[in-house]
C-alpha cells in the first residue's frame, strides 16, 4: 500500500485529470448510494433491489458512443464491484468503452456537533486502505463531496474549515494512490437568498478549501474541482437569467480557483436537465478561462434516462438514446454551442 507520493503517483493523477477534462467531455456522476439510488427508482416506480441497481448502471455504461461526450463515470461502493451481465467487472467495462472509472468515496454526512443544522463530512478513517482496493478494482480518479448550507448566520466559519479541512485530507490521500481527487464543496441552493448571498458563501467556501489544499500539500495539477454555480436560493423570489449565473460563476472561479487547476466539473444540483446545460453553455460563451469549465451531473444526465427507462427491458434503447442525447447536449455546451432547438432533435 503506498504511503507516500512520489513523482509517478503525481503525474498519474495529474495526466488523469487532464483526461477528464478533454474538449467536449464532462463525467457522468453514477454515484449515488443506495438509499439515494433507491429515493430515484422510486420515482419511476420501480423497486431498488440489487439486480435491479446493477441492470440500471449496466444500461448507463453500456451506451453505445457515450465515450464521445462523456470522459469519466463515478461509481459507488457497491457498483464498483458489480459485473455486467457477461461477467465483465464495471470498471473493465467501461475502460474498454474508453470511460475513466472513479469512485466517490465519501461515506456521507454528519451532523456537525455544536452547529445545529450545519453537517461535516464522514470518511476518513480507513481511507487509504480503502483507496488501495479501489486501484486493485480499476478506480483512477475518487471524489468527495461537502455540503454547506445557507441560511441565518449559516454556514460557520468552523463548518467551512472543518469541511475544507476533511476535502484536503481526502485529496492528499488519493493522490498518494495516484487518484485523482475531484474536490466538491456543494453551496446548496435550498432557501431564499439572492444570487449574491450564494456568491459570497462559495467564494469563502472555495478559499477555505484552497487554503487546506495548500496546507496539506495537494497538487493542485493533479486535482479537479467540483463546486456548485452561483445561483439565486431556489426559493428566492428574483430569479436570474441564465447570463447573469453565467457571469457570478465565472467571476466566483476567478476570485478563487487558482490557475494551476487544471478544471471545474460543474455539479447540477437539482436544477432541470436542460437548465443545467443551458447555463453551462452560458458559462463557456462567457469568454477564455485558466481552466476548462465542465461537467459532473447526476440527476442533469440521469432525469431523462430514468424516466425513458422506466424499469422495462423493452425501453432499454430509448433510455441509452437519452443519455446520450443529453451527454451530446451538454458536450456541445462545453464549446459554448449549445441551442435550445438542439433538445428536438
Ligand atoms: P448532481 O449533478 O445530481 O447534483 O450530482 C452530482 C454529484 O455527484 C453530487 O455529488
Amino acid at each position: 500500500m503506498a504511503t507516500r507520493t512520489t513523482a509517478s503517483t503525481r503525474s498519474a493523477a495529474v495526466s488523469t485529470a487532464q483526461a477528464l477534462v478533454a474538449p467536449g467531455k464532462g463525467i457522468l456522476a453514477a454515484d449515488e448510494s443506495t438509499p439515494t439510488i433507491a429515493k430515484r427508482l422510486a420515482a419511476i416506480g420501480v423497486e431498488s433491489t440489487e439486480p435491479v441497481r446493477r441492470a440500471y448502471r449496466e444500461l448507463l455504461f453500456m451506451t453505445p458512443g457515450l465515450a464521445e461526450h462523456v470522459s469519466g463515470v463515478i461509481l459507488y461502493d457497491e457498483t464498483i464491484r458489480q459485473r455486467a451481465a457477461d461477467g465483465t467487472p464495471f470498471p473493465e467495462l467501461l475502460a474498454s468503452a474508453g470511460l475513466i472509472p472513479g469512485i466517490k468515496v465519501d461515506a456521507g454526512t454528519a451532523p456537525l456537533a455544536g452547529f445545529p443544522d450545519e453537517l461535516a463530512t464522514e470518511g476518513l478513517d480507513g481511507l487509504r486502505r480503502r483507496f488501495a482496493e479501489y486501484v486493485e478494482l480499476g478506480a483512477r480518479f475518487a471524489k468527495w463531496r461537502a455540503v454547506i448550507a445557507i441560511g441565518e448566520g449559516r454556514p460557520t466559519r468552523t463548518c467551512l474549515e472543518t469541511n475544507a479541512h476533511l476535502l484536503a485530507r481526502y485529496a492528499a490521500l488519493a493522490q498518494e494512490a495516484g487518484l485523482t481527487p475531484i474536490v466538491e464543496p456543494e453551496v446548496l441552493m435550498d432557501g431564499p437568498h439572492p444570487i449574491e448571498r450564494c456568491a459570497e458563501v462559495t467564494v469563502a467556501a472555495l478559499r477555505a478549501v484552497y487554503d487546506q489544499l495548500a496546507e496539506h500539500r495537494v497538487h493542485l495539477e493533479g486535482t479537479l474541482l467540483k463546486p456548485n454555480m452561483v445561483l439565486p436560493g431556489s426559493e428566492c423570489p428574483d430569479q436570474v437569467d441564465d447570463e447573469t449565473i453565467a457571469a457570478r460563476t465565472v467571476t466566483v472561479m476567478r476570485e478563487a480557483v487558482p490557475v494551476a487547476v487544471p478544471g471545474i466539473v460543474l455539479l447540477s444540483g437539482g436544477q432541470g436537465d436542460a437548465q443545467a446545460t443551458a447555463r453551462l453553455d452560458a458559462i463557456n460563451r462567457h469568454g477564455t478561462q485558466p481552466w476548462q469549465l465542465s461537467f459532473s451531473y447526476g440527476r442533469a444526465l440521469q432525469g431523462p434516462v430514468l424516466r425513458a427507462w422506466a424499469g422495462e427491458e423493452h425501453n432499454r434503447e430509448a433510455a441509452q438514446a437519452a443519455l446520450l442525447h443529453r451527454a451530446a447536449l451538454n458536450g456541445a455546451a462545453r464549446y459554448g454551442s449549445y441551442l435550445p432547438g438542439m433538445e428536438e432533435d
